[in-house]
């Protein structure tokens, strides 16, 4: 019998090298107990068998790819079962594709509920401000996760929060970035951190953004489980949001004025409306908070609009793409780029426009080592058209650009036949908006398509630097008499 110690720190690296050797010398799974965090109450532990001089054995990469999140599960037995799968695998090479396992079914379903915790922790960490004096800004953060995911979730929180030096004490491990440096220590209770200056205007907004017609509480607890709360300042004004919904709803009801039938579920429609918000700085604190729709949960953060705001240009994109989502602004990675050049050709100061997304949070699948972007559905646009529409209410533009078919679908409610309408300027009740193609579309282009289309784009572009040009904005008389 061989007893294993893993330690809770760099688990991954430690079972992953003992399987192997252990693979490699055939010691079956049952001649193993694995002792993660001296857990283990086997008496007659041994060490590794010496390395073997068998060649060493191929693991599947989907297998790999798989284990890395299981050994994160909270599961006692999670290491015994990736072994005892990766036992099979050696004389059932196709195991990894039959569905129809129990072993790999049951392991599919812990690397799901690990991902889920990652994302449940990227959502619901909320770091408190140290106010150390040193030069970087320090934050400190206690988060309770359901499974062990503090140590692969932490080069995310790094590569968000580079630029301060931030700890996540749970009770299992401590994350800490400092001076660049991300190291684990113990996990620790629960610290005495201070109050945060910005919560209280979190808190007015997340009430406020509240709408008791749509109450939910179904959806509302799924997405952000109970057992978060305690840790989540917003979290609690919701059992008084919920108390009183039933009573609001019957308010709004009997206040709402008596009306011509037909007019009667309009206005209801627009009393059931949730307020927007008032100033760019509600916008912004309304968008970091936004769990409208479950895209907030993997992405890295909000990417809210960019750009003077007194803008008399508006540019949509569709969604912001995996640079976007690390760095926050809309289009500075390939399509912006892009973007940038033909903005140039056609003589658009892109900088002088606010430059924006139909949708706020980037959509993706995981590929690899790269996150591949996915279409928003139409639940998605229409849940983040209330930001939109916040933009434009804020901006005021005088001239809305869309770039493809998401964007123009969200700014005139029709996606459709893009190629047919780019180049024309559809009005709308919240001003004029000209339609041309996505960049992205274009760098999809196989290369002989690429200069027609661009050319293209160029036109419409050119298009818009001289609508603005001959629709200048009208002269505010009464600051020219101030
Ligand atoms: N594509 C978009 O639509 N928006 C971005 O911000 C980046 C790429």
């Amino acid at each position: 019998m061989f007893t294993i110690p893993l330690p809770p720190i760099d688990t991954w690296t430690a079972w992953r090298d003992a399987a192997r050797t252990l693979l490699a010398a055939r010691v079956p799974p049952d001649q193993i107990v694995w002792d993660w965090d001296n857990t283990a109450t086997e008496l007659f532990a041994t060490e590794l068998p010496p390395p073997t001089t068998r060649s060493a054995i191929k693991v599947s990469a989907d297998f790999v790819a798989m284990a890395e999140w299981v050994v994160w599960h909270k599961d006692p037995e999670r290491f015994a079962r990736l072994y005892a799968l990766l036992w099979r695998l050696r004389l059932a090479r196709g195991l990894m594709s039959d569905r129809a396992d129990p072993d790999l079914a049951r392991l599919r379903q812990m690397e799901k509920a690990v991902h889920r915790c990652k994302h449940k922790m990227r959502a619901f960490v909320r770091f408190r401000d140290l106010r150390s004096p040193g030069p970087r800004r320090s934050f400190a953060a206690w988060f309770e996760p359901t499974h062990h995911t503090v140590e692969p979730n932490a080069p995310f929180f790094a590569r968000r929060f580079a630029d301060m030096d931030w700890m996540i004490v749970t009770p299992d491990v401590t994350a800490k970035f400092a001076d660049g440096a991300l190291s684990f220590h113990e996990g620790r209770e629960k610290p005495d951190l201070p109050d945060d200056a910005a919560e209280a205007l979190w808190g007015t907004y997340f009430q406020n953004i509240f709408n008791p017609a749509r109450l939910k509480v179904k959806a509302m607890t799924s997405e952000m489980p109970k057992k978060y709360w305690k840790n989540l300042p917003e979290a609690q004004y919701i059992p008084d949001m919920i108390a009183q919904a039933e009573a609001r709803v019957r308010d709004m009801a009997a206040t709402a004025p008596t009306l011509e039938p037909a007019r009667v579920a309009r206005i209801r429609e627009q009393l059931q409306q949730v307020p927007q918000p008032a100033s760019w700085n509600l916008l912004n604190a309304g968008l970091a908070a936004c769990t409208r729709c479950p895209l907030y949960g993997p992405a890295t953060q909000v990417v809210p609009g960019h750009g003077p705001h007194d803008a008399a240009l508006m540019i949509v994109g569709e969604q912001p793409g995996d640079q976007e989502d690390m760095a926050g602004v809309p289009f500075v990675g390939p399509a912006g780029q892009l973007f940038d050049q033909l903005s140039a050709r056609a003589g658009l100061d892109r900088k002088a426009a606010f430059v924006t997304n139909a949708v706020k949070h980037f959509k993706f699948k995981e590929g690899g080592k790269r996150r591949l972007h996915v279409n928003p559905n139409t639940s998605e646009v229409s849940h983040c058209k209330f930001w939109l529409d916040t933009e434009r209410t804020l901006l005021k533009p005088r001239l809305t650009l869309a770039l493809g078919g998401t964007a123009m679908g969200a700014l005139t409610g029709n996606a459709k036949g893009v190629m047919t309408r780019r180049g024309t300027i559809e009005e709308t009740p919240q001003g004029p908006v000209l339609i041309t193609l996505h960049p992205s579309a274009l760098l999809r282009m196989p290369p002989a398509a690429r200069p027609e289309a661009e050319a293209m784009m160029v036109a419409d572009l050119a298009l818009a630097v001289e609508w603005l040009a001959s629709h200048p904005a009208p002269v505010d008389v009464a600051a020219r008499r101030a």
